[in-house]
């Protein structure tokens, strides 16, 4: 298998580039593009781990070449937030950086599966798509937003109140990746019991750590080593997935025919040619069927930017 992380020399990409130089299954490649001109030197770096993954640095001239034979193309390519921002705020720059990287996939390795990091993640999936149809090329069982960072906070969180180790926590995270958008399913926690106003505060704990990090690092960026642990985590279960492994389920933001939104995130199993089943979201609970209903002009207005950055109004 053949991984590219395009943005590799960014605070996630190098996070992510050595989980999966460490993570990877031996024989695999890993291909680190970026336009900053480290890129090389990190790839040299991440090649003294003694792991069977062999890795290469591509600097701006060369994504062709990052993307040729690539089975899955991560991309956390793109500017973070700042403390004050909205996701929606990094759209003027990073609606463009998506768009010319997913015009090279689909040049280059149209049928990768493709999970995009950069925000807003709402948005910026949407203009993949149709960048990819505009090529002629979109399979929606290939492109994913990746949203597997709500869902190991929510772990974290819940572990947290419950006095359980994290690892043994599963929730499901619907909706978006941003603010309201972000719908934590705690009522399908088995064991949580937690009052009204516990579920509300818990909930809003979850939609607002992304500004959690952002405000702790003060100016200097957004999440990037738990993000690094949760692309590397989803990254995994694609090339899991891709190989063959039975019952790889995982939260993503897909064109999955939901009833709710074009785009909806939503547990999924993953096989050898992406999503393979649109997994149902289960039981929700009152509190959970408000939230949803409250999220759903946000995150249509979300994706109808997108679709109108690539096809205009
Ligand atoms: P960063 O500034 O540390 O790194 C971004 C990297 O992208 C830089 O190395 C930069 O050179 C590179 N880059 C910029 N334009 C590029 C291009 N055209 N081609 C290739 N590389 C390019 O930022 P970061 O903290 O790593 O965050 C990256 C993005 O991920 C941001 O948009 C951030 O909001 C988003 N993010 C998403 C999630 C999520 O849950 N999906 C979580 C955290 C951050
Ligand atoms: C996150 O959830 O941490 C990311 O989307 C980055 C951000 O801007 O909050």
């Amino acid at each position: 298998m053949k991984v590219a992380v395009l943005g590799a020399a960014g605070g996630i990409g190098q996070a992510l580039s050595l989980l999966l130089k460490t993570q990877l299954p031996a024989g695999s490649e890993l291909a680190l593009y970026d336009v900053a001109p480290v890129v090389p030197g990190v790839a040299v770096d991440l090649s003294h781990i003694p792991t069977a993954v062999k890795v290469e640095g591509f600097g701006q001239e060369k994504l062709a070449d990052a993307l040729t034979g690539a089975d899955v193309v991560l991309i956390p390519a793109g500017v973070p937030r700042k403390p004050g921002m909205d996701r929606s705020d990094l759209f003027n720059v990073n609606a463009g950086i998506v768009r010319a990287l997913v015009e090279a996939i689909a040049d280059n390795c149209p049928k990768a599966l493709i999970g995009i990091i950069t925000n807003p993640v709402n948005t910026t999936v949407a203009i993949a798509a149709e960048v990819l149809k505009a090529k002629g090329v979109y399979d929606k069982s290939r492109l994913f937003g990746v949203t597997t960072l709500d869902v190991i906070r929510a772990e974290t969180f819940i572990g947290e109140a419950m006095g359980k180790n994290p690892a043994d926590v599963k929730i499901n995270v619907i909706g978006g990746h941003s603010g309201v958008t972000i719908l934590p399913l705690l009522s399908q926690v088995e064991g949580l019991s937690l009052s009204d106003d516990e579920i509300a505060a818990m909930t809003k704990r979850i939609q607002n750590a992304g500004t959690e990090v952002v405000e702790a690092k003060a100016g200097g960026g957004s999440a990037t080593l738990s993000m690094g642990q949760a692309a590397a985590r989803f990254g995994l279960s694609l090339i899991r997935g891709l190989n063959g492994e039975a019952n790889v389920v995982e939260c993503a933001y897909v064109d999955g025919g939901s009833e709710h939104a074009r785009f909806f995130a939503q547990p999924i199993r993953l096989g050898k040619n992406g999503v393979e089943e649109i997994l149902p979201c289960g039981d929700i609970s009152a509190f959970e069927q408000g939230a949803l209903d409250g999220m759903l002009a946000t995150l249509k207005g979300d994706i109808t930017l997108g679709e109108e950055f690539v096809n205009g109004k």
